[in-house]
């Protein structure tokens, strides 16, 4: 007699569940038939699952069960103890905000000062510049997901004030949060900003100038790069904030999204 029935049923119903969302299970000939000698349920008995493989795109999740993974997600990330040194020098981690249904998803490359005492990422300066963008392409901040490759501000010497950009080995200790956040909110597009978080998200070590306003491929999303907001605060070029703005006008079309000829012509130089 077996000692968990309930939850060997439970195992049951979840696999019958996953396969009529399209979701292949594979298993070995013993775990098979280890299941057909189980007395179970009224489920007739699929493969344990020994390795999920989605047939094409990931099955859309149910209402609700977005916010839901995100939220269960929160916890761990936010007692995360990955990087000791970002432990002892950090106010929390920053998770991200906005939208579990949402369509874009902004990443940038680790939390500032700001964002390391309010516990939201892009609410300094730089982060006030990517709501004005986002506002421009029809968005809100609830509307769209906003994240960091590294969700600890980066540690600095003492006394030093300027934020320093993240370490390679950190940004890869992180990742697998943003993979995470990413299979969750399964948005339409990325938008990584800045060469740093592109360097986090891909590998990609080519000069901006080479990898913004082109498609990249983040495990079968659509990645649009991008400058950083504060490049352009620091420079103030007309040009690269139009360059910025052409790129998210190929996200907008991306997206379907309806664009007015006063949206195309933001950031021409009138000359
Ligand atoms: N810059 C980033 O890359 N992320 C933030 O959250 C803030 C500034």
């Amino acid at each position: 007699m077996n000692e968990f029935p309930s939850a060997l049923d439970h195992v049951h119903a979840t696999l019958a569940e996953l396969r009529e969302q399209g979701v292949e299970l594979r298993a070995s000939a013993a775990s098979l038939a280890r299941l057909a000698a189980t007395p179970s349920a009224a489920v007739p008995a699929p493969a344990p699952v020994v390795e999920t493989r989605p047939l094409s795109r990931p099955p859309a999740a149910p209402a609700g069960a977005k916010a839901e993974q995100l939220a269960a997600l929160r916890g761990p990330v936010l007692a995360c103890t990955l990087c000791p040194h970002l432990v002892q020098s950090r106010t929390q981690v920053v998770f991200g905000v906005g939208n579990p249904e949402a369509e874009v998803m902004f990443v940038g490359e680790a939390p500032g000062e700001e964002e390391d005492l309010q516990g939201e990422p892009f609410v300094g300066k730089a982060g006030q510049l990517l709501t004005k963008i986002i506002v421009a392409m029809g968005f809100s901040r609830e509307d769209v997901f906003i994240a960091n490759v590294l969700k600890c501000r980066p540690d600095l010497p003492a006394g030093e004030s300027a934020n320093r950009m993240p370490k390679p080995a950190e940004m890869q200790t992180c990742l697998p949060y943003l993979r995470q956040q990413i299979d969750i909110i399964q948005p339409r597009a990325l938008v990584a900003l800045g060469a740093t978080a592109l360097e986090g998200l891909l590998g990609a070590s080519e000069p901006m100038t080479k990898l913004r306003g082109r498609w990249h491929d983040f495990h079968g999303i659509p990645l649009m790069a991008t400058y950083h907001p504060a490049d352009l605060l620091q420079n103030q070029s007309l040009t690269d904030k139009r360059k910025v703005w052409e790129d998210l006008l190929l996200v907008l079309e991306r997206l379907e999204k309806p664009i007015s000829e006063k949206q195309r012509g933001f950031f021409l130089s009138k000359g």
